[in-house]
C-alpha cells in the first residue's frame, strides 16, 4: 500500500513537472509546426527579382520585459491594443537599438547553469539576476491579398535569438529554437484577406542557449531577415546539386536532386522539373554564353500532401572549369518546375554550381587533386552598430578584405552566417569551413556532460542538419564543422552521422572530440609545437583552427608558422583567431564587456581582430597580407630572382611582375610586385597581390648621417672605445646632468618638456599582458648598468652613445633598449627612413617595406580599441619630427625603433577606451635600440618568441645624433 502511494504521488508529482515545463526549457522540444530544413532555393542576390518573396523587414512594434513573468501575456491577440508600444528595426538585435543590456561573455554561461533550465537564480550581482529571462514582443501587420491566399504561404525567419513563438491573427502558429539556422512556418490558414497581425515572442534564453555558449556578445532578437513566400501550391521544396569531377578530371558528372511537393488539396498532374546549365562562368564572365544543357524530369501526379524527390543527372565529356578559391568558376543554373498544362504552378530559381573534389588522402587534405594550404582566419558575425546583423555592403567589405589580404579560407566561427556570404565566397573564391551553431564551453573544454546527455542529443544533431540542409549547395564549403569547444561522446557521434548521411563530397571536422573529426585539430601552439605535433600525427591531415591570436597588437611571428606549415604537406593550414574586432559603437568609442554594465563579463577579450569593428586594418592585418602572398620571390647570389609559387591553380606568369629600384642616401633597395592583369570583384588591375623588397646596396650607417654631423665623422672611431664619462663643451644652450639632456633651447625655446634619458620600459600589449610580463620585467622601469655619454657638436647638434654593461647575471628580458625624451606638443609633422609606413614590431615587420614615409603624428600612433603599446617603427635610418618652426632630426649609427605618442606611458594605465587617454600635453618620443616583439601565439600566456626578446644580461650599445 505505502509502496503505490508513493508511486502514485510520484507520478502526480511528474504530472505537475511536466505541465510547467516550458517549451524554451526542455530540450525535447525543439520546434513546434516547424517546416523541415532545406537548401537556400535562390541565390540571395537575386532573392529580389525572385517573385516568390516578400520581404517582412522594416520597423516592428516592440516591447520588452526583463522577465517571462513580467510579459504581457496576450500581447499576440488581436485586441490587444499595441499603440503605445515602441518601434525596432528587423532585422537586428534589441540590445543595440536601446532594450536590454549587451552581456560579452567567453566561457561561461551569461545566466545561472542548471540545464535545461535559464532561470535558476544567479549571483545577485549578474545581469542575468534581474533580468531572469528577457522577453521581446514583436507585432507586425501584413496585408494579404485574395490572390496569395490560392497559393501557399510560408513564413521564413533567417534567424532569431534564441527561442520564438510565432501567433497569427490571436491564434498560435508555432515555435522554434536553434538561432543561426532558418525558421519556416506553413501558414495559409492563418492569414487571411487584408490586414493580418503577426505577433513574435523572443526569449532571450532558452535550452538552446546551452549550446549557443560561443565567446561572443550575447544578443537577441529577429536578427535575421524575414519572409512571407508566396508559394504555387506544388512546388519545389528542397534540392541538391553536387558536380563531380571524374578521377582523372576530364569529365564531370552533375546530380540533383530535387523534392518537389504538393500543398494543395488536389492532385497535380503532368509537371516537369528541369535543370538548365549554362556554360561556366569566371566573375561573370561566361566562356560561351549562348550554349545551356538542359535535363529534365517528367512527374505524371503527384497525390494532395505528397512529397516526391527526383533525380536528375547529366554527364558533361568534356573537361571541367573547377571551381577552387584561386579560380572560383561557376556553373550557373536554373531550377523549374513547369506544370505542363497549367501554368499556376510555375516556379523557377536561379543558382549555381562549382565542379571540385575534396579529399582527405591518408594525411593529405586535397582540393581538386592538389595539397592545398588553408591559409585562413575566423570570423563571427559582427557589426559595431546592429551586432549580429551584418548588411550586404559589409560582407562584401569582408570578403573584398579577406581576398585582398590573401586569405584563402574562412570558418564561419561559430555558427551559419547569413546566406550571402556564402554566396560571396561561391563567386569571389574563399574556402569555408561551415560551423554549426554548436558550443558547450560553459561545461569546459571538450566536456562529457553535455556530449553524453541524450536528452540534448536531438538538439545536437538539429544544428549538424540545419547547417548542412541549407548550405549545401554553396560550392564554396569544403568542410563541415560540428561546432566549437563543445562536447565528446555520442551526442557528437549522431552529429557527425548525420552530416555524413547528408553529404558525402564534404567530410566533417570537429576540434573537442577527434574522433568525429576528419582532421586532427591543435590550436595556438608555437611554431615549433606545430612542427613536432604535426608529425606525430600519421592517420590525418593536421590544422590549426585557430592560431596567431590577434588581439591588439599582436600577431608576432607569422612567417615562422607559415615556414612550417609550406615545409609540411600534412598540414593543411591555420585559420586566425580572428577577423573583426567585435567592438559595439558609442558615443565616441567601441563597446567591450564590462561597457554596458553587464556582468559577468570578459572585457576586452573579444577585441581580436584583424580589422577594427568599422573595418579599418590594424597594422597586422598587412603582416597576414605578406605572409599569405602566394608567390614568394627569392634573390640568388647571381641576381637572379626566382619566385616561389604557393598556389595551386595560378600560374605565376598570370601576373604582372614588376621591378622598382629606390636609392636612399647611398642605400638601394629593390621592390618586386606582381600585380593583377585584370580587374576582379574584390579588387581592381594593378592591385598588389604579392611583393618582396631587397636591399641590394645596404645603408652606411657609419657615414651617412649628413653635412651636419661632418664635424663629429671623423671621431666616429671613439665608439668602439670604452664610454668615457660626459664630456661637452658648455654650451648655455644645452644642459646635462649625468646619463640626461635636461634642456635644450633652440630659437630661444626650450624643447625639451621631458628630459633625454635611458629609458627601458614599454607599457604591455595585450598578449604581454597575459603573459604576466608587467611582473616578470617590472625591475626594468628602472634603469641600470647604463651610461650616457653626449657629445655636442654645436647648440643645435648632439651625438649620444648609450652603452649598458650589466652587472648581474639573472636580469629579465629587457622592455626595450634605449631613450625617452618629450618634445613641445606642436611636434606633429613626422617623416623618416625606416621600416612602414604602418606599425612594425622585430617579430612583425616583415610587411612593413623600407621607404621614406611622411605622416602627421596622429597616423604614426596606432589606435587600438584597448589601449596598448603601439606604433613602433624598425630599422629607421633617419627619423624627423617638426613643428611649424623647428625640426628634431634623428639619425643613427645602426637602426633605430621609434615610437612616438602625443601622450606618454603613464597614460596609458587605466585608459580602457582610446578617448579616455590624456592626450597633448607634449610629444612621447622613445628613441631605441631595439623593442620586445608583440607576440603571436595567443593571449592566455604564451610568450615572443625569444629571437624577438632583449636579453638583459648581455651588455647593449647604441648611439645616434639629434639635431635641430
Ligand atoms: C578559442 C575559441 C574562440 C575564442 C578564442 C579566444 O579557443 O574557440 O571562440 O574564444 O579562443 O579569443
Ligand atoms: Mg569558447
Amino acid at each position: 500500500m505505502k509502496r503505490s502511494l508513493t508511486f502514485v504521488l510520484v507520478i502526480c508529482s511528474a504530472l505537475i513537472v511536466r505541465a510547467q515545463v516550458n517549451d524554451w526549457e526542455n530540450p525535447a522540444v525543439l520546434g513546434i509546426n516547424k517546416l523541415p530544413y532545406h537548401a537556400t532555393l535562390q541565390l540571395p542576390s537575386k532573392e529580389k527579382e525572385c517573385k516568390e518573396i516578400v520581404s517582412l523587414d522594416g520597423q516592428w512594434l516592440f516591447h520588452w520585459s526583463k522577465d517571462p513573468e513580467s510579459r504581457p501575456a496576450d500581447f499576440y491577440r488581436e485586441d490587444y491594443d499595441v499603440s503605445s508600444w515602441g518601434k525596432i528595426d528587423v532585422p537586428g538585435n534589441w540590445q543595440t537599438q536601446g532594450y536590454g543590456t549587451p552581456i560579452y561573455i567567453n566561457i561561461n554561461y551569461p545566466f545561472q547553469r542548471n540545464r535545461p533550465s535559464v532561470t535558476s537564480e544567479p549571483p545577485k550581482d549578474w545581469t542575468a539576476y534581474e533580468n531572469r529571462n528577457p522577453v521581446g514582443q514583436y507585432v507586425t501587420f501584413v496585408d494579404v491579398t485574395k490572390d496569395m491566399l490560392s497559393k501557399n504561404l510560408i513564413l521564413h525567419f533567417g534567424g532569431v535569438h534564441s527561442a520564438m513563438y510565432l501567433w497569427i491573427n490571436g491564434k498560435k502558429v508555432g515555435y522554434s529554437q536553434n538561432s543561426m539556422s532558418p525558421a519556416e512556418f506553413d501558414v495559409t490558414k492563418y492569414l487571411r484577406e487584408g490586414k493580418n497581425k503577426l505577433a513574435v515572442e523572443v526569449y532571450r534564453w532558452s535550452d538552446g542557449s546551452y549550446l549557443e555558449d560561443q565567446d561572443m556578445w550575447r544578443l537577441s532578437g529577429i536578427f535575421r531577415s524575414v519572409q512571407l513566400w508566396v508559394r504555387p501550391l506544388v512546388h519545389i521544396c528542397d534540392y541538391q546539386v553536387t558536380a563531380t569531377p571524374n578521377a582523372d578530371y576530364t569529365e564531370f558528372t552533375v546530380d540533383a536532386k530535387i523534392s518537389i511537393c504538393n500543398t494543395g488539396k488536389k492532385k497535380a498532374k503532368d509537371l516537369l522539373v528541369q535543370l538548365q546549365m549554362a556554360t561556366p562562368e569566371l566573375y561573370g564572365v561566361s566562356v560561351n554564353p549562348n550554349h545551356w544543357n538542359v535535363t529534365n524530369h517528367r512527374i505524371p501526379k503527384l497525390s494532395a500532401g505528397d512529397t516526391i524527390t527526383v533525380d536528375l543527372s547529366f554527364h558533361y565529356a568534356s573537361r571541367p572549369r573547377l571551381w577552387s578559391a584561386e579560380k572560383p568558376w561557376l556553373y550557373p543554373f536554373t531550377l523549374e518546375l513547369c506544370g505542363m498544362k497549367d501554368s499556376k504552378n510555375n516556379e523557377k530559381f536561379e543558382y549555381h554550381f562549382g565542379v571540385k573534389k575534396v579529399e582527405v588522402a591518408g594525411e593529405v587534405f586535397k582540393i581538386n587533386g592538389k595539397n592545398v594550404k588553408l591559409r585562413g582566419v575566423n570570423r563571427h558575425d559582427h557589426h559595431p552598430k546592429t551586432g549580429r546583423y551584418v548588411d550586404d555592403a559589409t560582407y562584401e567589405q569582408d570578403i573584398r578584405l579577406m581576398k585582398q589580404a590573401n586569405i584563402n579560407f574562412l570558418r564561419t566561427s561559430h555558427y551559419p552566417d547569413r546566406e550571402y556570404l556564402y554566396e560571396l565566397c561561391d563567386k569571389w573564391g574563399i574556402y569555408v569551413m561551415d560551423e554549426a551553431n554548436h558550443e558547450t564551453h560553459g561545461y569546459g573544454y571538450a566536456n562529457r556532460v553535455m556530449g553524453e546527455d541524450l536528452t540534448f542529443q536531438k538538439a545536437h544533431v538539429d544544428r549538424a542538419e540545419s547547417l548542412v540542409k541549407r548550405d549545401f549547395n554553396h560550392p564554396s564549403i569544403i568542410l563541415w564543422s560540428l561546432g566549437n569547444e563543445g562536447g565528446v561522446g555520442p551526442n557528437i557521434e549522431a552529429m557527425y552521422n548525420k552530416v555524413r548521411e547528408l553529404d558525402t563530397t564534404r567530410p566533417p571536422f570537429y576540434d573537442s572530440d577527434r574522433r568525429y573529426s576528419c582532421i586532427w585539430d591543435d590550436s595556438y601552439l608555437y611554431p615549433d609545437d606545430l612542427r613536432r605535433e604535426a608529425q606525430k600525427v600519421s592517420d590525418k591531415p593536421f590544422m590549426m583552427r585557430e592560431y596567431s591570436h590577434a588581439m591588439g597588437n599582436s600577431c608576432g611571428n607569422l612567417q615562422e608558422y607559415w615556414d612550417v606549415i609550406y615545409a609540411d604537406s600534412s598540414i593543411v593550414g591555420a585559420a586566425i583567431w580572428d577577423w573583426v574586432d567585435q567592438g559595439l559603437q558609442r558615443d565616441g568609442y567601441f563597446a567591450y564587456g564590462g561597457d554596458f554594465g553587464d556582468k559577468p563579463n570578459d572585457g576586452e577579450f573579444c577585441i581580436n581582430g584583424l580589422i577594427a569593428p568599422d573595418r579599418k586594418p590594424h597594422p597586422h592585418y598587412y603582416e597576414v597580407q605578406y605572409v599569405y602572398q602566394p608567390l614568394r620571390f627569392v634573390r640568388k647570389d647571381n641576381g637572379r630572382i626566382d619566385i616561389i609559387n604557393r598556389d595551386c591553380f595560378t600560374d605565376p606568369h598570370e601576373y604582372d611582375i614588376t621591378y622598382d629600384t629606390l636609392r636612399y642616401d647611398g642605400e638601394v633597395l629593390l621592390n618586386v610586385a606582381a600585380h593583377l592583369k585584370e580587374d576582379k570583384p574584390w579588387a581592381r588591375k594593378g592591385f598588389v597581390v604579392a611583393h618582396e623588397q631587397f636591399v641590394l646596396k645596404a645603408y652606411d650607417f657609419a657615414v651617412n648621417h649628413g653635412d651636419r654631423h661632418s664635424a663629429i665623422r671623423s671621431q666616429s672611431s671613439l665608439l668602439a672605445e670604452e664610454p668615457v664619462p660626459v664630456i661637452h663643451e658648455p654650451v648655455p644652450m644645452i644642459h646635462i646632468d649625468g646619463n640626461k639632456l635636461t634642456s635644450w633651447i633652440v630659437d630661444g625655446k626650450e624643447m625639451l618638456e621631458a628630459p633625454l634619458e635611458p629609458y627601458f620600459w614599454k607599457p604591455e600589449n595585450d598578449n604581454q599582458h597575459a603573459a604576466h610580463f608587467a611582473e616578470r620585467v617590472a625591475m626594468w622601469k628602472e634603469v641600470k648598468d647604463v651610461k650616457v655619454k653626449y657629445t655636442v657638436i654645436n647648440d643645435r647638434s648632439i651625438r649620444v652613445d648609450v652603452d649598458y654593461q650589466p652587472t648581474a647575471t639573472d636580469r629579465p628580458v629587457m622592455p626595450k633598449f634605449g631613450m625617452r625624451m618629450r618634445l613641445p606638443k606642436e611636434f606633429t609633422q613626422i617623416k623618416y627612413y625606416g621600416r612602414g609606413p604602418w606599425e612594425n614590431y622585430p617579430d612583425r615587420k616583415r610587411s612593413a617595406f623600407l621607404d621614406v614615409y611622411e605622416m602627421p603624428l596622429s597616423e604614426y600612433e596606432t589606435e587600438y580599441i584597448h589601449p596598448q603599446d603601439n606604433g613602433n617603427r624598425c630599422d629607421i635610418r633617419w627619423f624627423e619630427i617638426a613643428s611649424a618652426q623647428q625640426k628634431l632630426h634623428i639619425e643613427g649609427l645602426q637602426p633605430l625603433c621609434i615610437r612616438a605618442w602625443d601622450y606618454g606611458e603613464e597614460d596609458l594605465v587605466g585608459a580602457k577606451h582610446p578617448n579616455e587617454i590624456h592626450r597633448g600635453r607634449f610629444v612621447n618620443l622613445n628613441i631605441d635600440l631595439n623593442i620586445h616583439g608583440v607576440g603571436g601565439a595567443d593571449t592566455w600566456g604564451k610568450r615572443t618568441l625569444p629571437q624577438y626578446t632583449i636579453d638583459g644580461n648581455q651588455p647593449h650599445h647604441y648611439s645616434f645624433f639629434l639635431s635641430f
